[in-house]
């Protein structure tokens, strides 16, 4: 591995081996998506406790400080959005030039296994891969299920995992699962993030699961709306940082999270 492409991936994943995305491209899709209208105001007090962040190149510019921002994974996959025909007929939506002058840390993109898109997704896997391993940017292949939440077991996902790296992810995110999610972890030659979904009922929850996750071999996680949605979102960070960095079990989370004083929210 090029010396660039380990440095930004050095930037992304802690010395400890593990990393705490925070994502908040999801207007790209879901235009101004509840506590997420400011985004720059939504981050201000989660940034210390997160690794990177996942946004688009329009909030990024217009709502992250780029003199105080945590290293930045940009989203270049859009183009279709939920009152659209199908959010799987996704294109790439930024340049290589851009992508380098925004100097992010990585990139990300979405792929729809098993969709109507699925060879158009898995094409532009491959084309942003071809470009930005030439300029030393790892790409992160974001499995995507679109409005079919249904599709998150260990067969699919493991199987979309297993595609991303083949194609060149150097990084894959997917959703957790509750049976044989190590057998997704194992089937995946690269590092594997968790990534959130909808709101859960309960903070253990989240807690439950991330710590699962983990101990089967998860490195991190790419959560955004368990986090910001929430409440006390900075007692939801500290928690989730204790567990990905300090080895906290969902208990100690749990606890770190009622310690936290609830933060007021910040976004309109
Ligand atoms: C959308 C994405 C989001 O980054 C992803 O959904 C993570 O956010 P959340 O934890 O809110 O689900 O990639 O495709």
């Amino acid at each position: 591995m090029d010396w660039g492409i380990k440095n930004r991936l050095s930037r992304l994943i802690q010395p400890d081996g593990h990393c705490f995305f925070m994502p908040i491209d999801h207007g790209y899709f879901q235009g101004p998506t509840s506590s997420l209208e400011k985004p720059g105001e939504t981050i201000k007090p989660l940034l210390p406790f997160c690794d990177a962040l996942f946004v688009t190149r329009g909030v990024l510019r217009s709502c992250v400080d780029p003199a105080n921002s945590k290293p930045i994974i940009l989203r270049v996959s859009g183009g279709t959005s939920v009152v659209g025909k199908d959010l799987a007929n996704e294109v790439i939506t930024t340049s290589i030039e851009e992508i380098i002058r925004l100097n992010v840390a990585a990139v990300g993109i979405s792929i729809f296994v098993g969709s109507n898109y699925e060879k158009e997704t898995l094409s532009n896997l491959s084309k942003l891969v071809n470009e930005c391993e030439n300029y030393g940017i790892p790409v992160m292949a974001v499995t995507a299920v679109g409005k079919e939440m249904g599709k998150r077991d260990a067969r699919y996902l493991g199987l979309a995992c297993r595609i991303a790296a083949e194609l060149g992810a150097r990084v894959v995110k997917t959703y957790w699962c509750d049976k044989d999610f190590d057998k997704v972890v194992n089937g995946c030659p690269v590092p594997v993030v968790m990534a959130g979904g909808p709101k859960c009922k309960t903070e253990l929850e989240v807690f439950d699961f991330v710590c699962d996750g983990m101990q089967k071999g998860a490195i991190g996680i790419n959560l955004g709306r368990n986090v910001w949605q929430n409440p006390n979102p900075v007692g939801m960070a500290r928690a989730l940082q204790a567990i990905i960095h300090k080895k906290a079990t969902a208990k100690e989370a749990y606890e770190l999270f009622n310690e936290t004083k609830s933060s007021v929210r910040t976004c309109a």
